[in-house]
Protein backbone atom coordinates (compact mmCIF):
# COMPACT_ATOMS: atom_id res chain seq x y z
CA UNK A 1 0.00 0.00 0.00
CA UNK A 2 1.46 3.64 -0.61
CA UNK A 3 1.77 5.91 1.98
CA UNK A 4 -0.89 9.22 1.71
CA UNK A 5 -1.19 12.18 3.16
CA UNK A 6 -2.97 15.39 4.05
CA UNK A 7 -1.95 18.43 3.71
CA UNK A 8 -1.51 20.47 6.75
CA UNK A 9 0.19 23.71 6.01
CA UNK A 10 0.96 26.03 2.58
CA UNK A 11 4.13 28.13 2.60
CA UNK A 12 4.92 29.22 -0.96
CA UNK A 13 5.94 26.31 -2.30
CA UNK A 14 6.98 24.41 0.24
CA UNK A 15 3.67 22.08 1.77
CA UNK A 16 3.76 20.66 5.12
CA UNK A 17 1.90 16.89 5.13
CA UNK A 18 0.55 14.51 7.59
CA UNK A 19 1.21 10.79 6.85
CA UNK A 20 -0.24 7.58 7.14
CA UNK A 21 2.92 5.21 6.95
CA UNK A 22 6.65 5.44 5.85
CA UNK A 23 8.12 8.07 3.86
CA UNK A 24 12.12 8.71 2.67
CA UNK A 25 13.37 11.36 2.20
CA UNK A 26 13.87 13.10 -1.25
CA UNK A 27 10.46 10.62 -1.89
CA UNK A 28 8.51 12.07 -4.55
CA UNK A 29 5.19 12.06 -4.17
CA UNK A 30 1.91 14.17 -6.18
CA UNK A 31 -0.55 16.44 -4.46
CA UNK A 32 -4.04 16.52 -5.88
CA UNK A 33 -5.66 19.64 -6.96
CA UNK A 34 -8.92 19.12 -8.87
CA UNK A 35 -7.58 17.79 -12.09
CA UNK A 36 -3.92 18.86 -11.21
CA UNK A 37 -1.26 16.10 -10.07
CA UNK A 38 1.67 18.82 -8.44
CA UNK A 39 4.84 16.90 -8.31
CA UNK A 40 6.24 17.40 -4.75
CA UNK A 41 9.67 16.24 -3.46
CA UNK A 42 10.28 15.41 0.74
CA UNK A 43 12.60 17.70 1.89
CA UNK A 44 12.67 16.38 5.34
CA UNK A 45 10.58 14.09 7.89
CA UNK A 46 9.74 14.60 11.07
CA UNK A 47 7.25 11.58 12.49
CA UNK A 48 4.45 11.94 10.60
CA UNK A 49 4.80 15.80 9.34
CA UNK A 50 5.97 15.79 6.56
CA UNK A 51 7.81 18.62 4.60
CA UNK A 52 7.47 19.07 0.74
CA UNK A 53 8.56 21.37 -1.60
CA UNK A 54 6.56 21.33 -4.66
CA UNK A 55 8.03 21.68 -8.23
CA UNK A 56 5.02 23.95 -9.30
CA UNK A 57 3.07 26.84 -8.39
CA UNK A 58 0.38 26.04 -5.40
CA UNK A 59 -1.70 28.39 -6.43
CA UNK A 60 -5.18 27.24 -5.01
CA UNK A 61 -4.27 24.78 -2.77
CA UNK A 62 -5.99 24.15 0.73
CA UNK A 63 -5.58 22.54 3.47
CA UNK A 64 -7.00 19.10 3.64
CA UNK A 65 -5.99 18.24 0.02
CA UNK A 66 -4.47 14.69 -0.67
CA UNK A 67 -1.33 13.45 -1.17
CA UNK A 68 -0.06 10.03 -3.10
CA UNK A 69 3.99 8.70 -2.16
CA UNK A 70 5.86 6.79 -5.21
CA UNK A 71 7.98 5.26 -3.04
CA UNK A 72 10.77 6.78 -5.50
CA UNK A 73 12.95 9.57 -5.29
CA UNK A 74 13.17 12.06 -8.14
CA UNK A 75 14.40 10.05 -11.36
CA UNK A 76 15.54 10.84 -14.87
CA UNK A 77 14.08 8.15 -17.42
CA UNK A 78 17.79 7.99 -19.26
CA UNK A 79 17.92 6.17 -23.17
CA UNK A 80 18.55 6.87 -26.67
CA UNK A 81 16.51 9.81 -28.10
CA UNK A 82 17.72 12.71 -25.86
CA UNK A 83 20.38 14.55 -27.93
CA UNK A 84 19.20 17.79 -29.00
CA UNK A 85 15.69 18.12 -26.87
CA UNK A 86 14.83 21.13 -24.99
CA UNK A 87 14.06 19.95 -21.37
CA UNK A 88 13.06 21.26 -18.14
CA UNK A 89 14.04 20.54 -14.76
CA UNK A 90 11.79 17.64 -14.30
CA UNK A 91 12.87 16.42 -18.03
CA UNK A 92 9.46 17.44 -19.58
CA UNK A 93 10.34 17.89 -23.02
CA UNK A 94 9.81 22.29 -23.69
CA UNK A 95 9.37 20.63 -27.18
CA UNK A 96 5.97 18.71 -27.16
CA UNK A 97 4.77 21.79 -25.42
CA UNK A 98 3.02 24.62 -27.55
CA UNK A 99 5.13 27.69 -25.46
CA UNK A 100 8.20 27.14 -23.86
CA UNK A 101 6.87 26.51 -20.81
CA UNK A 102 4.36 23.65 -19.44
CA UNK A 103 0.82 24.22 -17.88
CA UNK A 104 0.61 23.23 -14.40
CA UNK A 105 0.48 19.50 -13.33
CA UNK A 106 1.89 18.77 -16.95
CA UNK A 107 4.30 15.97 -17.19
CA UNK A 108 5.59 14.49 -20.68
CA UNK A 109 7.15 11.35 -21.22
CA UNK A 110 11.07 12.45 -22.18
CA UNK A 111 11.97 9.76 -24.57
CA UNK A 112 10.32 8.81 -28.05
CA UNK A 113 8.71 5.01 -27.83
CA UNK A 114 7.92 5.01 -31.94
CA UNK A 115 11.22 5.59 -33.04
CA UNK A 116 13.50 2.76 -33.73
CA UNK A 117 17.08 2.43 -33.20
CA UNK A 118 19.67 0.31 -35.00
CA UNK A 119 21.18 -2.30 -32.44
CA UNK A 120 24.05 -3.53 -32.87
CA UNK A 121 24.89 -6.16 -29.90
CA UNK A 122 28.32 -5.62 -28.02
CA UNK A 123 27.39 -8.77 -25.83
CA UNK A 124 27.09 -12.90 -26.26
CA UNK A 125 24.69 -15.30 -24.41
CA UNK A 126 27.07 -16.87 -21.74
CA UNK A 127 28.54 -13.65 -20.83
CA UNK A 128 28.74 -12.25 -17.46
CA UNK A 129 27.93 -9.00 -16.41
CA UNK A 130 27.42 -6.84 -13.57
CA UNK A 131 25.32 -3.43 -13.86
CA UNK A 132 26.42 -0.59 -16.03
CA UNK A 133 28.35 -3.52 -18.65
CA UNK A 134 28.02 -2.59 -22.04
CA UNK A 135 25.75 -4.85 -24.24
CA UNK A 136 25.32 -3.17 -26.98
CA UNK A 137 25.13 0.00 -28.78
CA UNK A 138 23.11 1.95 -31.13
CA UNK A 139 24.10 5.49 -33.06
CA UNK A 140 22.24 8.75 -32.24
CA UNK A 141 23.84 11.76 -34.04
CA UNK A 142 26.94 9.89 -35.50
CA UNK A 143 27.40 9.14 -31.49
CA UNK A 144 27.79 5.77 -30.45
CA UNK A 145 25.76 5.05 -27.49
CA UNK A 146 25.92 2.47 -25.44
CA UNK A 147 22.78 -0.19 -24.05
CA UNK A 148 23.68 -0.61 -20.14
CA UNK A 149 22.76 -3.30 -17.69
CA UNK A 150 20.19 -1.63 -15.81
CA UNK A 151 22.34 0.41 -13.20
CA UNK A 152 20.42 -0.69 -10.27
CA UNK A 153 21.43 -4.56 -10.05
CA UNK A 154 23.24 -5.99 -7.78
CA UNK A 155 25.76 -8.73 -8.56
CA UNK A 156 26.84 -10.68 -11.24
CA UNK A 157 24.73 -12.01 -14.20
CA UNK A 158 24.63 -13.99 -17.16
CA UNK A 159 23.51 -12.92 -20.46
CA UNK A 160 20.91 -15.66 -21.51
CA UNK A 161 19.97 -14.62 -24.64
CA UNK A 162 20.56 -10.92 -26.69
CA UNK A 163 18.69 -9.98 -29.98
CA UNK A 164 19.97 -9.93 -33.47
CA UNK A 165 21.44 -6.41 -34.89
CA UNK A 166 18.61 -5.11 -35.79
CA UNK A 167 16.21 -2.16 -34.86
CA UNK A 168 14.09 -1.75 -31.63
CA UNK A 169 12.45 0.79 -30.05
CA UNK A 170 13.27 1.73 -26.38
CA UNK A 171 10.76 -0.74 -24.92
CA UNK A 172 11.64 -3.21 -26.43
CA UNK A 173 13.54 -6.55 -24.83
CA UNK A 174 17.16 -6.70 -26.26
CA UNK A 175 18.53 -9.12 -23.63
CA UNK A 176 17.49 -11.51 -21.11
CA UNK A 177 19.39 -11.61 -18.23
CA UNK A 178 20.03 -14.48 -15.06
CA UNK A 179 20.83 -13.89 -11.89
CA UNK A 180 22.73 -16.71 -9.57
CA UNK A 181 19.37 -17.66 -8.74
CA UNK A 182 18.20 -17.98 -12.25
CA UNK A 183 15.66 -15.59 -12.54
CA UNK A 184 15.40 -13.69 -15.48
CA UNK A 185 15.76 -10.16 -16.08
CA UNK A 186 14.48 -8.52 -19.13
CA UNK A 187 16.43 -5.50 -20.34
CA UNK A 188 15.34 -3.22 -22.68
CA UNK A 189 17.21 0.55 -24.22
CA UNK A 190 15.58 2.84 -21.06
CA UNK A 191 17.63 3.07 -17.87
CA UNK A 192 16.46 5.13 -14.81
CA UNK A 193 18.36 7.05 -11.67
CA UNK A 194 17.33 8.82 -9.27
CA UNK A 195 19.03 12.55 -9.62
CA UNK A 196 20.46 12.91 -6.23
CA UNK A 197 22.34 10.21 -5.99
CA UNK A 198 25.91 9.93 -7.82
CA UNK A 199 26.12 7.35 -10.06
CA UNK A 200 29.21 5.67 -9.49
CA UNK A 201 29.35 2.77 -11.75
CA UNK A 202 32.84 2.91 -12.12
CA UNK A 203 36.30 1.20 -11.25
CA UNK A 204 38.14 4.19 -10.66
CA UNK A 205 38.22 8.05 -10.67
CA UNK A 206 41.69 8.77 -12.04
CA UNK A 207 43.56 12.17 -12.27
CA UNK A 208 42.43 14.12 -14.82
CA UNK A 209 44.98 14.60 -17.73
CA UNK A 210 43.97 15.69 -20.92
CA UNK A 211 43.45 19.03 -22.22
CA UNK A 212 39.81 20.06 -23.23
CA UNK A 213 40.16 22.42 -25.72
CA UNK A 214 37.82 25.17 -25.97
CA UNK A 215 39.01 27.18 -28.06
CA UNK A 216 39.38 30.41 -25.45
CA UNK A 217 43.07 31.59 -25.63
CA UNK A 218 42.50 32.74 -22.12
CA UNK A 219 41.28 29.65 -20.66
CA UNK A 220 43.26 26.96 -22.86
CA UNK A 221 46.74 28.96 -23.16
CA UNK A 222 46.57 30.46 -19.80
CA UNK A 223 44.45 28.33 -17.32
CA UNK A 224 43.30 25.16 -18.96
CA UNK A 225 40.86 22.86 -17.90
CA UNK A 226 41.38 19.21 -18.69
CA UNK A 227 38.68 16.09 -19.38
CA UNK A 228 36.93 15.76 -16.18
CA UNK A 229 38.48 18.90 -14.37
CA UNK A 230 36.13 21.49 -12.75
CA UNK A 231 36.11 25.32 -13.05
CA UNK A 232 33.54 27.82 -12.04
CA UNK A 233 33.32 31.43 -13.31
CA UNK A 234 32.34 34.03 -10.93
CA UNK A 235 31.48 37.55 -12.17
CA UNK A 236 29.31 40.30 -10.91
CA UNK A 237 25.83 41.16 -12.88
CA UNK A 238 27.11 41.51 -16.88
CA UNK A 239 30.36 40.60 -17.04
CA UNK A 240 29.88 37.81 -19.87
CA UNK A 241 29.23 34.60 -17.73
CA UNK A 242 26.73 33.42 -20.08
CA UNK A 243 28.77 34.50 -23.23
CA UNK A 244 31.87 32.61 -22.43
CA UNK A 245 29.75 29.50 -20.74
CA UNK A 246 28.22 29.64 -24.23
CA UNK A 247 31.52 30.03 -26.09
CA UNK A 248 32.85 27.05 -24.28
CA UNK A 249 30.33 25.14 -24.93
CA UNK A 250 29.51 25.79 -29.05
CA UNK A 251 33.34 24.92 -29.25
CA UNK A 252 34.98 22.81 -26.96
CA UNK A 253 36.23 19.27 -27.94
CA UNK A 254 33.32 17.69 -26.04
CA UNK A 255 31.43 14.69 -27.64
CA UNK A 256 28.27 15.57 -25.78
CA UNK A 257 26.80 19.39 -24.01
CA UNK A 258 25.04 19.37 -21.32
CA UNK A 259 23.56 23.00 -20.71
CA UNK A 260 21.71 23.34 -17.24
CA UNK A 261 20.30 26.87 -17.50
CA UNK A 262 18.84 27.33 -13.82
CA UNK A 263 17.40 30.62 -13.11
CA UNK A 264 18.52 32.57 -15.58
CA UNK A 265 16.65 35.29 -17.63
CA UNK A 266 13.65 34.02 -19.59
CA UNK A 267 14.73 36.06 -22.53
CA UNK A 268 18.33 34.53 -22.27
CA UNK A 269 16.77 30.96 -22.23
CA UNK A 270 14.77 31.96 -25.73
CA UNK A 271 17.68 33.20 -27.00
CA UNK A 272 19.79 29.48 -26.49
CA UNK A 273 16.86 27.90 -27.73
CA UNK A 274 16.57 29.80 -30.55
CA UNK A 275 20.30 30.56 -31.68
CA UNK A 276 21.52 27.10 -30.83
CA UNK A 277 19.71 25.13 -33.36
CA UNK A 278 21.33 27.21 -36.08
CA UNK A 279 24.92 27.16 -34.70
CA UNK A 280 27.35 24.81 -37.00
CA UNK A 281 30.50 22.43 -34.52
CA UNK A 282 33.58 23.92 -35.50
CA UNK A 283 35.29 20.70 -35.67
CA UNK A 284 32.80 18.39 -37.12
CA UNK A 285 30.53 21.04 -40.13
CA UNK A 286 27.79 19.23 -38.16
CA UNK A 287 24.56 21.17 -36.49
CA UNK A 288 26.15 21.54 -32.97
CA UNK A 289 22.45 21.12 -31.61
CA UNK A 290 23.01 17.36 -32.50
CA UNK A 291 25.28 16.81 -29.34
CA UNK A 292 24.03 18.90 -27.09
CA UNK A 293 21.00 18.74 -24.53
CA UNK A 294 19.24 21.86 -22.76
CA UNK A 295 17.83 21.80 -19.11
CA UNK A 296 16.15 25.10 -18.92
CA UNK A 297 14.50 26.65 -15.51
CA UNK A 298 13.81 30.49 -15.56
CA UNK A 299 13.31 32.84 -12.65
CA UNK A 300 10.02 32.72 -13.09
CA UNK A 301 9.53 28.88 -12.41
CA UNK A 302 9.07 27.70 -8.89
CA UNK A 303 12.38 27.21 -6.86
CA UNK A 304 12.28 23.60 -6.58
CA UNK A 305 12.35 23.22 -10.21
CA UNK A 306 15.54 24.82 -10.39
CA UNK A 307 17.11 23.04 -8.19
CA UNK A 308 16.19 20.02 -9.66
CA UNK A 309 17.34 21.03 -12.94
CA UNK A 310 21.41 20.91 -12.29
CA UNK A 311 20.65 17.56 -10.84
CA UNK A 312 19.29 16.27 -13.84
CA UNK A 313 22.04 17.27 -15.97
CA UNK A 314 24.25 15.61 -13.83
CA UNK A 315 23.06 12.40 -13.92
CA UNK A 316 22.22 12.83 -18.24
CA UNK A 317 26.21 13.41 -17.72
CA UNK A 318 26.94 10.45 -15.80
CA UNK A 319 24.89 7.98 -18.26
CA UNK A 320 26.65 9.29 -21.30
CA UNK A 321 29.78 8.92 -19.33
CA UNK A 322 28.76 5.18 -18.49
CA UNK A 323 29.21 4.64 -22.48
CA UNK A 324 33.18 6.33 -22.70
CA UNK A 325 32.17 8.91 -24.05
CA UNK A 326 33.49 13.02 -23.05
CA UNK A 327 31.09 14.83 -21.33
CA UNK A 328 31.10 18.64 -20.86
CA UNK A 329 28.07 20.14 -18.37
CA UNK A 330 27.79 23.68 -17.96
CA UNK A 331 25.67 25.07 -15.04
CA UNK A 332 24.07 28.70 -15.47
CA UNK A 333 24.36 30.14 -12.80
CA UNK A 334 24.88 27.95 -9.74
CA UNK A 335 23.97 30.79 -7.70
CA UNK A 336 20.53 30.49 -8.23
CA UNK A 337 20.34 27.04 -7.68
CA UNK A 338 22.14 27.93 -4.19
CA UNK A 339 19.27 30.61 -4.00
CA UNK A 340 16.80 28.12 -4.16
CA UNK A 341 18.29 26.15 -1.53
CA UNK A 342 18.75 29.22 0.49
CA UNK A 343 14.54 29.76 0.13
CA UNK A 344 13.21 26.79 1.35
CA UNK A 345 15.53 26.41 3.98
CA UNK A 346 14.11 29.60 5.07
CA UNK A 347 11.15 28.27 4.44
CA UNK A 348 11.24 25.15 6.98
CA UNK A 349 12.79 27.49 9.50
CA UNK A 350 15.86 25.76 9.96
CA UNK A 351 19.00 27.46 11.60
CA UNK A 352 20.74 29.86 9.00
CA UNK A 353 24.73 29.82 8.06
CA UNK A 354 26.34 32.38 6.53
CA UNK A 355 24.38 34.86 4.17
CA UNK A 356 21.22 32.65 5.36
CA UNK A 357 22.56 29.74 3.31
CA UNK A 358 22.18 26.62 4.44
CA UNK A 359 24.62 25.05 7.35
CA UNK A 360 25.44 22.38 4.54
CA UNK A 361 25.91 24.78 1.93
CA UNK A 362 29.47 23.89 1.43
CA UNK A 363 28.78 19.50 1.07
CA UNK A 364 26.08 19.92 -1.02
CA UNK A 365 28.32 22.12 -3.26
CA UNK A 366 31.29 19.96 -3.13
CA UNK A 367 29.31 16.50 -3.48
CA UNK A 368 28.18 18.19 -6.92
CA UNK A 369 31.21 19.30 -8.03
CA UNK A 370 32.53 15.60 -6.72
CA UNK A 371 30.48 13.67 -9.03
CA UNK A 372 32.46 15.26 -12.14
CA UNK A 373 35.79 13.55 -13.25
CA UNK A 374 37.71 11.39 -15.47
CA UNK A 375 36.70 8.05 -14.71
CA UNK A 376 38.10 4.01 -15.63
CA UNK A 377 35.31 1.75 -16.49
CA UNK A 378 35.20 -1.79 -15.49
CA UNK A 379 35.70 -2.25 -18.99
CA UNK A 380 38.73 -0.19 -18.86
CA UNK A 381 37.87 2.33 -21.18
CA UNK A 382 37.72 5.89 -20.13
CA UNK A 383 34.52 8.44 -19.99
CA UNK A 384 34.76 12.05 -18.34
CA UNK A 385 32.50 14.71 -17.35
CA UNK A 386 34.16 17.96 -16.95
CA UNK A 387 31.91 21.00 -14.67
CA UNK A 388 31.45 24.49 -15.38
CA UNK A 389 29.46 26.71 -13.65
CA UNK A 390 29.24 30.20 -13.35
CA UNK A 391 28.62 32.16 -10.35
CA UNK A 392 26.90 35.42 -9.63
CA UNK A 393 28.13 37.27 -6.39
CA UNK A 394 25.84 39.43 -5.23
CA UNK A 395 28.11 43.22 -5.53
CA UNK A 396 30.47 40.99 -6.78
CA UNK A 397 31.63 40.11 -3.62
CA UNK A 398 33.95 37.29 -4.08
CA UNK A 399 33.88 36.51 -0.51
CA UNK A 400 30.27 35.66 -0.42
CA UNK A 401 29.80 31.52 0.64
CA UNK A 402 28.34 30.20 -2.77
CA UNK A 403 31.66 31.57 -3.98
CA UNK A 404 34.19 30.64 -1.48
CA UNK A 405 32.75 27.46 -1.21
CA UNK A 406 32.66 26.87 -4.83
CA UNK A 407 36.64 28.00 -5.00
CA UNK A 408 37.39 25.43 -2.04
CA UNK A 409 36.25 22.37 -4.64
CA UNK A 410 36.99 23.79 -8.30
CA UNK A 411 39.58 23.56 -9.55
CA UNK A 412 39.58 26.27 -12.46
CA UNK A 413 39.10 29.80 -11.78
CA UNK A 414 38.23 31.98 -13.86
CA UNK A 415 37.48 35.40 -12.26
CA UNK A 416 35.22 37.78 -14.42
CA UNK A 417 36.18 41.52 -13.29
CA UNK A 418 33.91 44.21 -13.79
CA UNK A 419 36.65 46.61 -14.82
CA UNK A 420 37.64 44.93 -17.68
CA UNK A 421 34.16 44.72 -18.87
CA UNK A 422 33.81 48.14 -18.59
CA UNK A 423 36.57 49.00 -20.67
CA UNK A 424 35.28 46.17 -23.16
CA UNK A 425 38.53 43.66 -22.69
CA UNK A 426 36.55 40.65 -23.34
CA UNK A 427 36.00 38.01 -22.09
CA UNK A 428 36.75 39.98 -18.86
CA UNK A 429 39.01 37.18 -17.35
CA UNK A 430 41.23 38.56 -14.93
CA UNK A 431 44.68 37.06 -16.07
CA UNK A 432 46.51 37.43 -12.49
CA UNK A 433 43.79 36.51 -9.96
CA UNK A 434 42.53 33.54 -12.18
CA UNK A 435 44.28 30.31 -11.83
CA UNK A 436 44.16 26.52 -13.25
CA UNK A 437 45.48 24.18 -10.48
CA UNK A 438 45.85 21.62 -13.57
CA UNK A 439 49.07 23.69 -14.65
CA UNK A 440 50.86 21.97 -11.39
CA UNK A 441 49.72 18.43 -12.17
CA UNK A 442 52.63 16.21 -13.19
CA UNK A 443 50.62 14.42 -15.13
CA UNK A 444 49.25 17.54 -17.09
CA UNK A 445 52.27 18.84 -18.05
CA UNK A 446 54.04 14.82 -18.97
CA UNK A 447 50.94 15.21 -21.51
CA UNK A 448 51.61 18.93 -23.01
CA UNK A 449 54.89 17.96 -23.36
CA UNK A 450 53.83 15.78 -25.59
CA UNK A 451 50.80 17.53 -26.82
CA UNK A 452 52.65 20.66 -27.44
CA UNK A 453 56.06 21.04 -26.65
CA UNK A 454 58.23 21.11 -23.36
CA UNK A 455 58.45 24.67 -23.43
CA UNK A 456 55.28 25.26 -23.27
CA UNK A 457 54.08 25.80 -19.53
CA UNK A 458 57.42 28.07 -19.16
CA UNK A 459 56.14 30.22 -21.88
CA UNK A 460 52.95 30.38 -19.98
CA UNK A 461 54.32 31.06 -16.85
CA UNK A 462 56.61 33.71 -18.55
CA UNK A 463 53.47 35.79 -19.87
CA UNK A 464 51.68 35.13 -16.33
CA UNK A 465 54.36 37.27 -14.75
CA UNK A 466 54.50 39.52 -17.85
CA UNK A 467 51.19 40.41 -16.94
CA UNK A 468 51.80 40.88 -13.51
CA UNK A 469 54.68 43.58 -14.23
CA UNK A 470 52.76 45.10 -16.62
CA UNK A 471 49.93 45.80 -13.68
CA UNK A 472 52.16 46.96 -10.84
CA UNK A 473 54.03 49.25 -13.74
CA UNK A 474 50.53 50.71 -14.86
CA UNK A 475 50.02 51.40 -10.89
CA UNK A 476 53.60 53.44 -10.81
CA UNK A 477 52.72 55.40 -14.14
CA UNK A 478 49.50 56.39 -12.65
CA UNK A 479 51.36 57.94 -9.02
CA UNK A 480 54.50 59.00 -11.11
CA UNK A 481 52.36 60.02 -14.42
CA UNK A 482 53.94 59.02 -17.86
CA UNK A 483 57.52 60.88 -17.59
CA UNK A 484 57.75 60.00 -13.89
CA UNK A 485 59.28 56.51 -14.90
CA UNK A 486 61.91 55.51 -16.99
CA UNK A 487 61.45 54.32 -20.88
CA UNK A 488 62.29 50.48 -20.45
CA UNK A 489 59.28 50.73 -18.33
CA UNK A 490 56.83 51.80 -20.47
CA UNK A 491 58.35 49.19 -22.59
CA UNK A 492 57.83 46.23 -20.29
CA UNK A 493 54.49 47.69 -19.53
CA UNK A 494 53.18 47.78 -23.19
CA UNK A 495 54.69 44.17 -23.48
CA UNK A 496 52.06 43.28 -21.39
CA UNK A 497 49.36 45.14 -23.05
CA UNK A 498 50.42 43.37 -26.33
CA UNK A 499 49.70 40.19 -24.40
CA UNK A 500 46.66 41.45 -23.12
CA UNK A 501 45.03 42.64 -26.50
CA UNK A 502 46.76 39.74 -28.75
CA UNK A 503 46.37 36.60 -26.12
CA UNK A 504 44.03 37.52 -23.43
CA UNK A 505 40.99 39.61 -25.41
CA UNK A 506 39.40 37.48 -28.13
CA UNK A 507 35.94 38.46 -30.09
CA UNK A 508 33.70 36.06 -28.74
CA UNK A 509 31.22 37.45 -32.03
CA UNK A 510 33.66 37.14 -34.72
CA UNK A 511 33.65 33.44 -36.79
CA UNK A 512 37.40 33.17 -36.67
CA UNK A 513 38.94 35.09 -33.78
CA UNK A 514 35.89 33.36 -31.59
CA UNK A 515 37.32 29.60 -32.05
CA UNK A 516 41.07 29.39 -31.91
CA UNK A 517 42.94 25.69 -32.02
CA UNK A 518 45.61 25.13 -30.26
CA UNK A 519 48.23 24.95 -33.14
CA UNK A 520 47.33 28.56 -33.75
CA UNK A 521 47.00 29.23 -29.93
CA UNK A 522 50.56 28.32 -29.93
CA UNK A 523 51.85 30.15 -32.61
CA UNK A 524 50.64 33.12 -31.21
CA UNK A 525 52.10 32.42 -27.96
CA UNK A 526 55.01 32.48 -29.65
CA UNK A 527 54.71 35.16 -32.12
CA UNK A 528 54.25 37.27 -28.94
CA UNK A 529 56.96 35.67 -26.30
CA UNK A 530 59.52 36.44 -29.26
CA UNK A 531 58.43 40.35 -29.66
CA UNK A 532 58.65 40.40 -25.38
CA UNK A 533 62.15 38.81 -25.98
CA UNK A 534 63.14 41.68 -28.62
CA UNK A 535 65.31 44.86 -27.44
CA UNK A 536 63.74 47.60 -28.70
CA UNK A 537 64.99 50.82 -28.70
CA UNK A 538 62.97 54.59 -28.48
CA UNK A 539 63.70 58.35 -27.56
CA UNK A 540 60.72 58.68 -25.56
CA UNK A 541 57.15 57.27 -24.22
CA UNK A 542 55.07 58.11 -26.66
CA UNK A 543 57.21 56.85 -29.53
CA UNK A 544 56.71 53.62 -27.67
CA UNK A 545 53.06 54.07 -27.10
CA UNK A 546 52.26 54.61 -30.56
CA UNK A 547 55.10 51.81 -31.77
CA UNK A 548 53.14 49.29 -29.92
CA UNK A 549 49.72 50.54 -30.96
CA UNK A 550 50.50 49.75 -34.81
CA UNK A 551 52.02 46.42 -33.61
CA UNK A 552 48.99 45.25 -31.69
CA UNK A 553 46.85 46.32 -34.42
CA UNK A 554 48.01 44.28 -36.76
CA UNK A 555 48.41 41.57 -34.21
CA UNK A 556 44.59 41.49 -34.21
CA UNK A 557 43.74 42.15 -37.89
CA UNK A 558 46.23 38.29 -38.00
CA UNK A 559 43.47 37.07 -35.40
CA UNK A 560 40.86 38.00 -37.19
CA UNK A 561 41.90 36.48 -40.47
CA UNK A 562 41.66 32.71 -41.22
CA UNK A 563 44.87 31.23 -40.15
CA UNK A 564 47.52 30.88 -42.18
CA UNK A 565 45.51 32.45 -44.91
CA UNK A 566 47.43 35.25 -47.77
CA UNK A 567 46.02 37.92 -45.49
CA UNK A 568 47.25 36.55 -42.78
CA UNK A 569 50.57 35.81 -44.70
CA UNK A 570 50.61 39.84 -45.12
CA UNK A 571 50.10 41.05 -41.71
CA UNK A 572 53.14 38.59 -40.76
CA UNK A 573 55.46 40.24 -43.32
CA UNK A 574 54.30 44.05 -41.98
CA UNK A 575 54.88 43.11 -38.38
CA UNK A 576 58.12 41.79 -39.29
CA UNK A 577 58.93 45.05 -40.61
CA UNK A 578 57.92 47.29 -38.21
CA UNK A 579 59.72 45.10 -35.75
CA UNK A 580 63.12 45.71 -37.55
CA UNK A 581 62.84 48.82 -37.41
CA UNK A 582 63.03 49.51 -34.11
CA UNK A 583 65.05 46.36 -32.50
CA UNK A 584 68.17 47.15 -31.61
CA UNK A 585 70.84 44.53 -33.48
CA UNK A 586 73.56 43.80 -30.63
CA UNK A 587 76.95 44.30 -32.01
CA UNK A 588 80.08 42.39 -30.68
N1 LIG B 1 33.56 37.70 -25.21
C1 LIG B 1 32.76 38.76 -25.46
N2 LIG B 1 32.89 39.45 -26.61
C2 LIG B 1 32.12 40.52 -26.86
N3 LIG B 1 31.16 40.96 -26.04
C3 LIG B 1 30.97 40.34 -24.87
C4 LIG B 1 31.76 39.18 -24.52
N4 LIG B 1 31.35 38.77 -23.31
C5 LIG B 1 30.36 39.58 -22.91
N5 LIG B 1 30.12 40.53 -23.83
C6 LIG B 1 29.10 41.60 -23.74
O1 LIG B 1 28.61 41.68 -22.40
C7 LIG B 1 27.19 41.48 -22.35
C8 LIG B 1 26.77 40.75 -21.09
O2 LIG B 1 27.26 39.43 -21.10
P1 LIG B 1 26.53 38.23 -20.35
O3 LIG B 1 25.08 38.23 -20.59
O4 LIG B 1 27.27 37.00 -20.69
O5 LIG B 1 26.81 38.62 -18.84
P2 LIG B 1 26.45 37.78 -17.53
O6 LIG B 1 27.63 37.89 -16.65
O7 LIG B 1 25.98 36.44 -17.90
O8 LIG B 1 25.27 38.62 -16.94
P3 LIG B 1 24.17 38.20 -15.83
O9 LIG B 1 24.87 38.41 -14.52
O10 LIG B 1 23.10 39.17 -16.06
O11 LIG B 1 23.80 36.79 -16.09
C9 LIG B 1 26.89 40.74 -23.63
O12 LIG B 1 25.59 40.95 -24.06
C10 LIG B 1 27.92 41.29 -24.60
O13 LIG B 1 27.48 42.51 -25.15
MG1 LIG C 1 24.24 35.40 -17.50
Amino acid sequence: MATKGTVSGVIANMVTLKVDGPVAQNEICYIILGEDRLMAEVIKVIGSNVYVQVFESTRGLKIGAEAEFTGHMLEVTLGPGMLSKNYDGLQNDLDKMTGVFLKRGQYTYPLDKETKWHFEPLAKAGDEVEASAWLGKVEENFQPLKIMVPFDLKGRFTVKSIVAEGDYTIEDTIAILTDEGGKEIKVNMIQKWPVKVALTNYKEKARPFKLLETGVRAIDTLNPIVEGGTGFIPGPFGTGKTVLQHAISKQAEADIVIIAACGERANEVVEIFTEFPELVDPHTGRKLMERTIIIANTSNMPVAAREASVYTAMTMAEYYRSMGLKVLLMADSTSRWAQALREMSNRMEELPGPDAFPMDISAIISNFYGRAGYVKLSNNEHGSITFIGTVSPAGGNLKEPVTENTKKVARCFYALEQERADRKRYPAVNPIDSYSKYLEYPEFEEYIKNRINDKWIDKVNEIKTRLLRGKEIAEQINILGDDGVPVDYHITFWKSELIDFVVLQQDAFDEIDAVTPMERQEDILNMVIDICHTDFEFDNFLEVTDYFKKMINICKQMNYSPYKSEKYEEFKKELKTLITKKKITKNK
